[in-house]
């Protein structure tokens, strides 16, 4: 009996074997490294390791992580971000945190990509909001310094000029800036118009940035958009109207997509400026508003069967689920179950499951402008997906 078992067997574990190398994906990658800069939105734990000058963010507290790494990383979601997918698509391993990695002995494979993002990172500087008066509840963290850090990193990653020639160009940078220089502003009580009035220099502040990563000789450089955040729990509660006119057909404040579409529209002009004066360098405008808006339009059509617009974490009043004197993580907050049935993790931020659709879109080239090449993506992509659909 027992030797006929294994007969029978073991041809289909030759066969399963078989089907698992072809599906995992392996370095089909036209890229061999990721390197992130932003923040909340692509922060993989940053915060985590530095020094804070008060008390740490709620992102690093339960149930931040509940659903995929099972304890909170510091990434602000309960599980993976966009850079984390795009990580794993790519076959490559999740994008290392700066400071976790200048904190460690070594161990960490810098070749395979670094972390810059830090939750609540403006593009501005911290001297733009100081002179208008507008105090700085997050760190000193601007793109400015992320790309200080990244420049001062760059000898010790490669040994030559050629070597880092090498790496630089099969890299793919992935950057995401603009929210939390609008929200800071809108926070601290100024009005829709002078937000609207920071836009060209938030704008050209991250165009300077692609124009110094492309003299670094960087081979692809994919700009996030703002998200619909006029459709996010947190902001639909502290700007809550009585007036409808406020409210668009799917219950987002028009005023404030608004803000997030006029800021998409000027970095989009801006790529095409920075790509006719660059013809070889590829720059991708990455499109996670559209990618992000129909999931309030017809959120039951992505799985998405709770109410669009109410977090999966707050307080547990409606219609938002959310307090805006009391964030995710703190008492007496807590979590629906199934985050995958919400859009919205936090009300600042989108769960996973609406971070691994928005990816998609991205690496599949309907959001991305121009397409990614997705023959550097689509194998991988298919056998992860393949994995969810
Ligand atoms: C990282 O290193 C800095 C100084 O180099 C230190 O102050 C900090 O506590 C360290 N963080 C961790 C998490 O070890
Ligand atoms: C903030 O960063 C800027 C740019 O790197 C730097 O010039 C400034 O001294 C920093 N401020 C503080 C308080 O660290
Ligand atoms: C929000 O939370 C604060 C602090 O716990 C509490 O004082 C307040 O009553 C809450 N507001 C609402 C509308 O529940
Ligand atoms: C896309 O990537 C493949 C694989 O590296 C390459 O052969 C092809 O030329 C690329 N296509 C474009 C349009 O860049």
């Amino acid at each position: 009996m027992a030797s006929s078992f294994h007969f029978l067997h073991k041809p289909r574990l030759l066969h399963i074997f078989l089907i698992l190398t072809i599906l995992t994906p392996y370095a089909i990658s036209c890229y061999t490294s990721i390197f992130g800069f932003g923040d909340s939105l692509t922060d993989t734990g940053n915060t985590l390791y530095i020094p804070p000058p008060s008390k740490a963010p709620n992102c690093v507290l339960p149930p931040y992580g509940e659903t995929y790494f099972h304890n909170p990383t510091g990434r602000c979601c309960d599980g993976r971000l966009i850079i984390d997918f795009t990580a794993q698509n790519l076959g490559l391993p999740f994008v290392a945190p700066y400071f976790g990695v200048r904190n460690s002995s070594g161990a960490v494979n810098l070749e395979k990509g670094v972390n810059f993002a830090v939750i609540g990172a403006p593009a501005l500087d911290d001297s733009f909001f100081e002179e208008r008066g507008i105090t700085n509840p997050f760190k000193n963290v601007s793109l400015r310094r992320q790309l200080n850090w990244f420049k001062d990193l760059l000898p010790s990653l490669c040994s030559t000029p050629s070597n880092r020639k090498k790496l630089l160009q099969s890299s793919l940078l992935m950057m995401n800036f603009g929210g939390n220089d609008y929200v800071r502003t809108l926070i601290a009580g100024r009005g829709a118009e002078e937000v609207r009035s920071y836009v060209p220099f938030v704008v050209n502040t991250i165009s300077s940035a692609i124009n110094e990563l492309i003299e670094l000789e960087v081979g692809t450089i994919m700009v996030q958009g703002c998200l619909p955040v006029g459709c996010l729990p947190y902001y639909l509660t502290y700007f809550r109207s009585s007036d409808k006119e406020e409210y668009d057909s799917r219950g987002c404040l028009i005023w404030l997509n608004k803000i997030a579409e006029y800021h998409n529209e000027l970095l989009q002009i801006k790529l095409n400026h920075i790509r006719q004066l660059h013809p070889h360098a590829t720059i991708i405008y990455g499109d996670i508003y559209n990618a992000a808006l129909p999931f309030f339009l017809f959120p039951r059509k992505f799985g998405f069967t709770k109410e669009a617009h109410m977090a999966c974490c707050g307080t547990g009043g409606l219609p938002y689920n959310i307090n805006t004197s009391v964030a995710c993580g703190y008492p007496p907050t807590f979590a629906f179950d199934h985050p995958f049935m919400y859009v919205s993790w936090d009300g600042f931020h989108l769960t996973e499951a609406a971070y691994r659709l928005i990816t998609k879109g991205l690496l599949e080239g309907r959001y991305t402008i121009p397409p990614i090449n997705t023959s550097c993506v689509s194998t991988v992509v298919s056998a992860e997906y393949s994995k969810f659909d």
